[in-house]
């Protein structure tokens, strides 16, 4: 998107073409302050602002600075020349001085992609651009000091490049759950391969206890990881120039939020919880509690790891690449299955709680597991079981093998292999082949469900060190699935 500016013969005005949002329309009256605040007087002449490309909505009063820099140029006040390469973004005060913006790293992010000389934007927001080495920012606090800086009277200062905060620490930890060591294997595998994992049982049996601690066993974000989700929490008014995110993020909204902040949308497209849970952790707890039509939104970008807003005059496409963690009662009570106490709810009012969660979504967790209630004695253990860090060593070490084996291609985890992958690097012998086949004839088990199936098989052969998927883990694979087992 561009402001172009023209200053011509005609009734003296001000008038701005190309559809801009109320805000940019009151940048209008913005614009003119700072200039004439500034000591610069709006020409007699007829001002015409056109925002390109003109069939996009742009909102916000990031557009106030290109348009005063334009007019000032327009008026020969700074040398047109000056101007060239250079990308000017910020709201403006009546004072003049500059405001902050929101999304001042996707911007540097498509400055990059121009190749621009320099990207000037309010120093308020800059650190947050100026974390990519390959696009020098220029921090500016007002409108007089950019216009002495393309008249060459004085320097900008270059945006600091800070490189860390982001999200705040983590204090919990896996050894504060004792027991539950087979829910805790789901765990490392949900986090190894980045799967999705969905926990069912009995009220207090620990299923959000046990979620809550998953980013304390999740891998470090890689480098491009680190700037795809730091562009959203940016664009989303959510870094508070405080550097790039460093850790995965785990988001986990309540039951009531509404599709749009779920998924993104609004007037002004804005990224909902499954953008914000790029290469992270989305967790609905209470998974029934949630509008069905807020959870059946999870269904493409759970497939295609993007989403895509649509409004009537524009579309945006944004990154929501994250591992889906539910958890849920198994029936109305809570204690179907349970060893503790029996359940008291007839055969049809469960299977009207389970139907809140369609099939589809269901078939969409890789990993269903029953998380049963500790005993007393185990409750009250002293020995504390493993720490994070020993589990995130050997989710690390799993890591290291999924990304010798996608070198080269775009992807980071078992999750995310597409057919041909899983085609590849999850072959079977003849035997377990067999029996994989029995298995899914025996469930009715869907396409989706196989393939799901087998790289949870992949991710375990990688825990394991296994170059090849033995029988083992396709076996633990197929036990990880409680709910296509019926035998809850
Ligand atoms: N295995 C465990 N080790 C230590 N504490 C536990 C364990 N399981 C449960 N607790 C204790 O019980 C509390 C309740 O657990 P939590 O809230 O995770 O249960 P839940 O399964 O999510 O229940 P609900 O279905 O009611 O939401 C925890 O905060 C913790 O104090
Ligand atoms: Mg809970
Ligand atoms: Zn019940």
């Amino acid at each position: 998107m561009c402001a172009e500016v023209d200053v011509g013969n005609g009734l003296p005005g001000y008038s701005m073409v190309g559809l801009g949002a109320s805000a940019v329309k009151e940048g209008g009256v913005r614009v003119r302050a700072a200039l004439e605040h500034s000591g610069w007087k709006l020409p007699p002449r007829r001002v015409t602002v056109n925002l390109a490309p003109a069939d996009v909505r742009k909102d916000g009063a990031a557009f106030d600075l290109p348009i005063a820099v334009g007019i000032l140029a327009a008026q020969e006040v700074v040398p047109r020349a000056a101007l060239e390469g250079v990308l000017f973004l910020g709201e403006l005060s009546f004072d003049g001085s500059l405001r902050r913006i929101a999304g001042g790293l996707p911007v540097a992010l498509f400055a990059r992609s121009l190749g621009v000389r320099a990207l000037v934007l309010p120093r308020a927001c800059a650190a947050e651009a100026g974390m990519l080495p390959e696009v020098p920012v220029l921090a500016a606090g007002s409108l007089p000091e950019v216009a002495a800086w393309l008249n060459g009277q004085c320097e900008l200062e270059r945006a600091s490049q800070v490189r860390t905060g982001g999200l705040p620490p983590d204090d919990n930890d896996l050894s504060d759950v004792r027991g539950q060591e087979y829910t805790k294997l789901a765990l490392e595998v949900a986090a190894a391969g980045g799967h999705n994992l969905l926990l069912v049982g009995a009220p207090g049996s620990g299923k959000s206890m046990l979620a809550r601690r998953l980013p304390t066993i999740l891998p470090p974000l890689g480098e491009e990881e680190a700037l795809e989700t730091s562009a959203i929490y940016s664009a989303a008014g959510k870094l508070d120039g405080g550097g790039l995110v460093r850790r995965r993020p785990f988001r986990a909204p309540h039951h009531d939020v509404s599709v749009a902040g779920l998924v993104g949308g609004g007037q002004v497209p804005r990224p909902g919880e499954i953008s914000l849970a790029h290469n992270g952790v989305l967790f609905l707890d209470e998974l029934p509690e949630f509008q069905r039509a807020t959870l059946e939104a999870l269904r493409q970008p759970l497939e295609e790891r993007t989403i895509t807003i649509v409004r009537a005059r524009a579309s945006v496409r944004l990154p929501a690449s994250f591992a889906l963690v539910g958890a849920m009662n198994p029936c109305p009570c809570g204690y179907h299955g349970s060893s503790v106490r029996a359940c008291t709810c007839d055969p049809k009012s469960v299977r009207r709680y389970r139907a809140r969660i369609s099939g589809p979504l269901l078939d969409r967790f890789d990993l269903q597991v029953y998380v049963p209630q500790v005993d007393f004695k185990e409750l009250t253990d002293e020995r504390a079981g493993e720490p994070s860090a020993t589990v995130r060593a050997r989710v690390l070490e799993a890591r290291v093998r999924q990304q010798d084996r996608l070198l080269g291609t775009r992807l980071h985890s078992n999750a995310q292999m597409g057919p041909r992958d899983i085609a590849r690097w999850c072959r079977l012998d003849g035997e377990s082949m067999r029996h994989l086949g029995e298995v899914v004839k025996r469930r009715g088990m869907t396409a989706r469900g196989v393939h799901r199936l087998l790289k949870v098989s992949r991710t375990l052969a990688d825990l394991a060190g296994r170059d090849a998927v033995s029988r083992i883990d396709l076996q633990s694979a197929i036990d990880f699935r409680v709910l296509d087992q019926e035998v809850l």
